[in-house]
């Protein structure tokens, strides 16, 4: 029998072949960990972007946004202690001259002999040292030192730089958030697994700023939200967990951290970290800058430094965890499908229509349906092939909808409509299928409620 089981190798072939994602300078040889997204990955990742923006920010009162840039001051990621923390211990091999990280060894394979670890093959390792995983740039035409600047590792701290302008010009009191999406960049020793661990990622931060002492409700209640969000958009409750950071595990200024967890194909790994970050970043700004970062509550007359709570995600590694999710094989062995069960809400394309043949009027009027559903949902149309073989072709690209039409249409203006899932097929008006595929393709309404 057949293996059904997603494998990250699956993934990667069927995102290859289907065009969700490819390897970046492919002609080239490829670049290592980095990968670009095709017409069908870029829509699903802006898809799970849009879905974590409309319900962190655009559904809420208390969140707004920020696009801040990528390179910023050099005396921020001091502040923020990346310049002197940010590191990962790494060792070199004296005889291959791979790099790893010395506390994921067992992550590691030996270059020259796959089946073992660095250390488990002849070559000796050298002591651990402490690598900086930023990437520095020159600003401008000099080369000097004076002119690095670094590429940012995480967004959340354009969002600390900015707090004085957003309580000031958004008219912003704590509780209240500032939520960013964008790239990062990570010079990571031992990046893989497809999307998983890449050296350039996009996060989708959320800095949730609170008075002290309503923090923890606070905590717990982003926590909750955030594993909320991933059940709500499909992913398998089994397949996800969260998990508090045990005291030795957490940074020095965190006060509370759990990860949501998703069991991908190479093992249980982290989604998102929830961390309450308490007033370190604010502080260590307003050291370094000599700013007033404080926020003074004109009604209660006090002024304070807000603590913080911040939700963590990687918009690459939840789709990834989405793609994986999705992922199912079903059908006797003989006639095995490939299946992407997305939310309709999550899938790249929402339905394709089909012509049962390529005449007697059938494309033209398949094509006035694609130009009438256009306006409302991601559409394509599929004449190639036999309608078992184009049903395939969607099903593996995780398309909800399929609309066949027929000799029937012509006459009495009702289509095929072809649940991805079930396979079920009825018989529809034409004039129905907007409002049916707008209501299943709305998305889902978190059940929680806005404050702890
Ligand atoms: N501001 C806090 C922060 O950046 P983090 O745990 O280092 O925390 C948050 O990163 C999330 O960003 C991770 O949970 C993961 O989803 C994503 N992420 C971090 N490094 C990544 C990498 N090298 N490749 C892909 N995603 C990454």
């Amino acid at each position: 029998m057949a293996d059904t089981a997603v494998t990250m190798e699956k993934i990667v072939n069927l995102s290859k072949r289907r065009g969700f994602v490819f390897p970046s300078s492919e002609i080239y040889g490829g670049l290592g960990s980095c990968w670009d997204y095709g017409p069908l990955g870029v829509e699903l990742k802006r898809n799970v972007k849009a879905a974590w923006w409309r319900d962190t920010v655009t559904s809420r009162p208390d969140i707004v946004g920020l696009d801040a840039s990528i390179l910023m001051h050099p005396d921020v990621w001091v502040a923020s202690g990346h310049v002197s923390n940010f590191t990962d211990p790494m060792v070199d091999c004296k005889l291959c001259k791979g790099r790893f990280r010395a506390d994921k060894l067992e992550d590691s394979v030996c270059p020259k002999k796959p089946s073992k670890q660095p250390g488990q093959c002849d070559g000796e390792l050298t002591e651990a040292r402490n690598f900086n995983l930023m990437f520095k740039t020159h600003m401008g035409p000099v080369e000097d030192s004076g002119a690095s600047v670094y590429l940012r590792p995480e967004t959340a701290q354009g969002i600390f730089v900015n707090f004085v302008n957003v309580v000031n010009s958004a008219r912003m009191k704590p509780p209240f958030g500032i939520a960013q999406q964008g790239k990062s960049f990570r010079n990571e020793i031992t990046p893989g697994n497809f999307l998983f661990r890449t050296r350039e990622f996009e996060q989708m931060e959320l800095e949730f700023f609170v008075k002290p002492g309503e923090d923890d409700a606070w905590y717990i209640y982003w926590r909750d939200r955030r594993l909320a969000w991933y059940k709500a958009y499909g992913i398998r409750a089994e397949r996800l967990r969260l998990r508090d950071h045990g005291g030795d595990e957490l940074a020095h200024y965190a006060k509370g951290c759990a990860d949501v967890e998703y069991e991908f194909p190479i093992g249980w790994q982290e989604l998102e970290g929830i961390a309450n970050r308490t007033d370190f970043d604010l502080k260590a700004h307003i050291n370094q800058s000599g700013k007033d970062l404080s926020f003074f509550d004109a009604d209660s007359k006090e002024r304070y430094v807000p603590y913080v709570i911040e939700p963590s995600a990687g918009a690459d590694r939840s789709t990834l965890a989405f793609l994986v999710d999705a992922y199912d094989e079903d059908g006797p062995e003989d006639d095995r499908r490939v299946v992407l069960r997305f939310h309709p809400s999550l899938a790249p394309i929402k339905v394709a229509v089909l012509p049962l043949m390529r005449k007697g009027g059938l494309p033209e009027k398949a094509q006035e349906i694609v130009e009438m559903l256009r306006p409302h949902a991601a559409v394509s149309y599929d004449q190639a092939g036999s309608i078992g073989r184009r049903y395939r072709r969607q099903d593996e690209i995780g398309t909800p909808f399929g609309i066949t039409v027929d000799y029937e249409t012509l006459e009495d203006d009702t289509v095929t409509l072809r649940d991805r899932d079930s396979m079920e097929q009825k018989r529809v008006a034409i004039s129905e299928l907007v409002d049916i595929i707008t209501k299943a393709i709305a998305p889902p309404s978190l059940a929680a409620g806005l404050a702890p």
